[in-house]
């Protein structure tokens, strides 16, 4: 039976805290699960677009990725010409909360993935996202959010963040991203982390985990 695609936003307001990672590495898992998988890119940095560019030659990157960053407070008019092409579309979200194309993310979305490394200053900019989810769901009931602890090490101070999260009122996925160089070689690569072979084992587990868990929440049978 045909079905449209199901929306992941990746949104937080704060730069560097992993969105275009998260995006780029959950639509590549999905799309080497034979789903059809489309990126879109909301950001005027580029930087998905510019990972997809990066695949070596012949070896594309698995997922389609679209460059939607002029579009701001009509991203979600954009991405719904898309919904009948694609199982999931993964939407790269800029940062600063100023920005209009997160809002109209969230305005369609099914999943919304927060990611959010276990430091103070991202947890408190992380605020503000939870605003913008919570006004998301009076107008998008339906949409369904999580945390995605990502660049997640083994420290006091990241446990004790960890513990934070579990009251923070969206809720926390099982998933977990560590911090690890397998990432930042993806970027360059313009590849899947699974693409990157035995050393990069680890950071494939933890996507594949991550897949599943979005695949679960979303309804969709393994
Ligand atoms: N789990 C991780 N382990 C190691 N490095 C990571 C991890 N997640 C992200 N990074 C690195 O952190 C940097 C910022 O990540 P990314 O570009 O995904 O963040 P972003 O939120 O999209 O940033 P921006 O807001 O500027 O768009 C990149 O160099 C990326 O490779
Ligand atoms: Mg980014």
């Amino acid at each position: 039976m045909h079905k449209q695609a199901r929306i992941i936003a990746i949104c937080h307001p704060k730069g560097g805290v992993g969105k275009t990672t998260t995006t780029m590495i959950l639509a590549a898992a999905l799309a080497e699960r034979a789903y059809r998988v489309l990126v879109a890119d909301c950001d005027a940095q580029a930087s998905a677009s510019a990972w997809a560019s990066a695949a070596p030659e012949g070896k594309p990157f698995p997922a389609a990725v679209v460059n939607l960053s002029t579009y701001a407070g009509k991203v979600h008019r954009e991405i719904q010409k898309h919904l009948d092409n694609y199982d999931f579309i993964v939407v790269d979200c800029p940062p600063g909360l100023e920005s209009l194309s997160p809002q109209s993310a969230i305005l369609v979305a099914d999943l919304v993935i927060v990611p959010l490394p276990p430091s103070p200053a991202d947890f408190w900019a992380a605020r503000g996202v939870k605003l913008l989810i919570e006004r998301g769901t009076d107008f998008n009931p339906g949409m369904k959010a999580g945390i995605l602890p990502n660049r997640v090490v083994r420290t006091s101070l990241s446990r004790a963040i960890m513990r934070e999260l579990n009251d923070f009122g969206i809720p926390l996925l099982s998933s977990r991203l560590t911090n690890r160089t397998a990432y930042q070689e993806a970027v360059v690569s313009g590849m899947s982390v699974s693409a990157l072979g035995p050393d990069a084992k680890v950071a494939a587990d933890e996507v594949s985990v991550l897949a599943d868990e979005v695949l679960a929440l979303l309804g969709e049978s393994k």
